[in-house]
């Protein structure tokens, strides 16, 4: 494996592991899902799978369950014919569940709450479709979706499922460049938008950056606008429609048309190892039955008594699996929050657990850590006894972590579970099963019934148990991405030629099988980082800086850190017409990075050099330079062209410091 030195060292501290906590007796006693699944599914995963579709209503049944004849180009239901939004909505209501709660919506501003049944959740999808075919939209037409965390971001998302109308999800702290790429790159003719929404107690705009957006790409032809924050907004009467003006006024009747299971659902934007995002497309019969049955899986979901809250934001995919789809075909009640989670005050989660009564809590490492830092007080004010499982996601939990969730927030009594995933995989992969597995703090265990992973060696060998490699998927599964938008090459070439011989998907991260054959993630081993369980190119962020008139050469790495996991780490030469920089240089570089990406690529630190470390072929050595920002002595140097580069970068910033 590439560089590993430091991930080879935590993960010896890791292994060293020895903390076992068994399910507890009344959830083994009524899982949902039991220790059998695991070898019937391996036994016939095609039938399995048939079987978890059944979760859903279509409106034709699939002749096929795979269709692998055009490997790695997978089917999977096809025949089939559904509309992911009706499994959505409308079919609880049929069932007479209309009134239940769908989303305990809780706005940042204290007091500011919305509860929306099912019923009032399908009038609103069924309207907002309305006006989105009025607005000319098109079953096959992508919108894009530029929102806040409020509830016209799901609805929207739902309405443009049911017309047929794959939505492009952009994170609202995303840079209007972002966001103009990702409509240039999946050719989004109308944009989805708010004034504004609340973050750390004001209102952020986000139009300006869809005006913006709208400058550097002449694709959209209508921007719908919700008004959240009442803010000004400049208006542009050709394009510009108030969400109220054409949604308010909207039939609330429309008639759902059934789709092709492979008819694309949606496309999710991430960084690659290059400089251009990727967009992974999923589509519908196959996504919605992943994300369905790992959603009731995993957590253990009990529709009728649960109370489930993700705190992910819909601009990720884990807001799209498991607080959009997923969530929402199983019918349960959720929580979903507006803001920031210190905002009025640091409590504010835990009141929020114990006001809704929540049941299954899910999300990031990163999060549990800055509360661990915060102190155990401040969640000891709440009641949150109601809790019964806990998930986390984005990045591996540190064992500390771990145990301060399970015992600080699940009262010592509920399970974690630890799920590896990606935006590519579409859901849950490997993770403990609540009812089944005595989970290792640490550990994301195995993969759930259905899905085969493997850690293997670089020539695809599996590896023993006791050993490190790189994690594979061994078998399709149903939520599979189909391809990258537009770039059938890049697919195959990005996650089918290393091991495609063999038919696995390359996951792009490194891990390790223990002495029981239970999976632990050390991370990337492509140039990814992973900022607070967010993935970011260190390629698109060393193109960000070059594209700044001072640098002349960047070089960007993802160096350890407490709060986030990692952080970006930035090495750079200036041009010489530029002399020092002078003293504003840093802060100048910051800024010009967070306008290019987005605030969550800021580096962390900027450190300028006079050169870089190079191989003779003229590859820059981002192991050195990790070295460099994770404090630790210069590892080997023989391989550079000039192995008086490090002394030199050292030099300079002791002196700089
Ligand atoms: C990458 C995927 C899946 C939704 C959020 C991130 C890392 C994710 C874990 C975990 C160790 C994890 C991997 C993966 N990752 N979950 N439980 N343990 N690592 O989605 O942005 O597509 O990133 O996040 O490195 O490849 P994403």
């Amino acid at each position: 494996m590439t560089d590993s030195s430091s991930s080879e060292e935590t993960l010896a501290n890791l292994l060293k592991e020895e903390r076992r906590f068994e399910p507890p007796a009344d959830l083994a006693a009524n899982a949902n899902v039991t220790a059998d699944a695991y070898a019937r599914a391996a036994q016939d995963r095609p039938a399995f799978w048939a079987e978890q579709a059944e979760r859903l209503t279509w409106a034709e049944r699939w002749d096929t369950v795979l269709d692998d004849s055009n490997a790695p180009f997978f089917k999977w239901f096809t025949g089939g014919k559904l509309n992911a939004s009706y499994n959505c909505v409308d079919r609880h209501v049929e069932a007479g569940r209309g009134d239940k709660v769908a989303i305990h919506w809780v706005g940042e501003p204290v007091g500011d709450t919305r509860d929306i049944t099912y019923a009032q959740l399908k009038d609103e999808v069924c309207q907002a479709a309305n006006a989105l075919t009025a607005l000319g939209v098109n079953a096959g037409d992508r919108v894009a979706i530029y929102m806040p965390m409020i509830p016209e971001a799901i609805v929207a998302m739902l309405a443009c499922a049911r017309i047929g109308a794959p939505h492009t999800v952009v994170f609202g702290g995303f840079s209007a460049d972002a966001l103009a790429s990702r409509i240039d790159d999946c050719q989004a003719k109308l944009v989805i938008t708010s004034d504004g929404g609340y973050r750390r107690g004001a209102p952020a705009a986000l139009k300006p950056a869809v005006d913006e957006a709208r400058t550097k790409t002449d694709l959209v032809e209508k921007v719908l606008v919700v008004r959240r924050t009442g803010q000004d907004v400049a208006w542009d009467d050709a394009v510009d429609v108030w969400w109220d003006d054409v949604v308010g006024g909207a039939s609330t009747e429309h008639a759902p048309e059934a789709f092709d299971a492979e008819h694309p659902l949606y496309v999710m934007y991430t960084s690659g190892s290059t400089g251009k995002p990727k967009g992974i497309l999923h589509t519908t019969g196959g996504y919605l039955t992943g994300a369905s049955y790992t959603h009731h899986a995993v957590f253990d979901l009990k529709p009728e008594t649960d109370v489930y809250w993700c705190t992910a934001d819909i601009g990720w995919v884990t807001g799209h699996s498991y607080i959009v789809y997923g969530p929402l075909a199983n019918g349960v009640t959720q929580v979903v929050y507006e803001g920031t989670p210190d905002a009025p005050e640091r409590g504010r989660w835990w009141q929020i657990i114990e006001q809704y009564g929540v049941t299954i809590f899910y999300t990031a490492p990163t999060a549990i850590r800055s509360f661990m830092k915060q102190g155990r007080e401040i969640p000891d004010r709440s009641d949150m006894s109601s809790i019964r499982i806990l998930g986390s996601v984005g990045e591996p939990i540190n064992p500390e972590a771990y145990i301060w969730y399970r015992t600080v927030i699940g009262g010592d009594r509920a399970p974690v579970v630890d799920t590896w995933w990606q935006t590519e995989t579409g859901a849950i992969m490997i993770s403990p099963l609540p009812g089944v597995t005595a989970g290792k703090p640490g550990s994301a265990m195995t993969a759930i019934p259905g899905i085969a992973a493997d850690v293997v060696d670089d020539k695809g060998r599996s590896v023993p148990n006791g050993s490190g490699g790189y994690l594979v998927v061994t078998e399709p599964w149903p939520s599979m991405l189909r391809t990258l938008w537009g770039d059938d090459d890049r697919y195959v070439e990005t996650y089918w030629k290393t091991y495609g011989d063999l038919g696995y998907y390359f996951a792009g991260d490194g891990a390790k099988k223990d002495i029981d054959g239970d999976i632990w993630v050390l991370g990337r081993v492509d140039d990814v980082m992973n900022v607070s369980g967010h993935r970011l190119s260190t390629t698109e962020i060393e193109s960000a800086l070059v594209s700044h008139p001072k640098v002349a050469e960047a070089a960007v790495v993802g160096a350890k850190d407490e709060d986030t996991g990692q952080a970006v780490c930035a090495f750079v030469i200036l041009r010489e017409s530029a002399g020092d920089g002078g003293s504003e240089i840093v802060q100048e570089l910051r800024a010009h990075v967070r306008k290019e990406i987005g605030p969550i690529a800021t580096p962390r630190q900027i450190m300028i050099v006079a050169e870089l470390p190079k191989t003779r072929s003229g590859k820059i050595m981002r192991r050195l330079l990790r070295d460099v920002a994770e404090h630790r002595e210069v590892g080997d140097v023989t391989t550079l062209a000039d192995s008086s580069v490090m002394s030199l970068i050292s030099d300079g910033l002791n002196k700089g410091a």
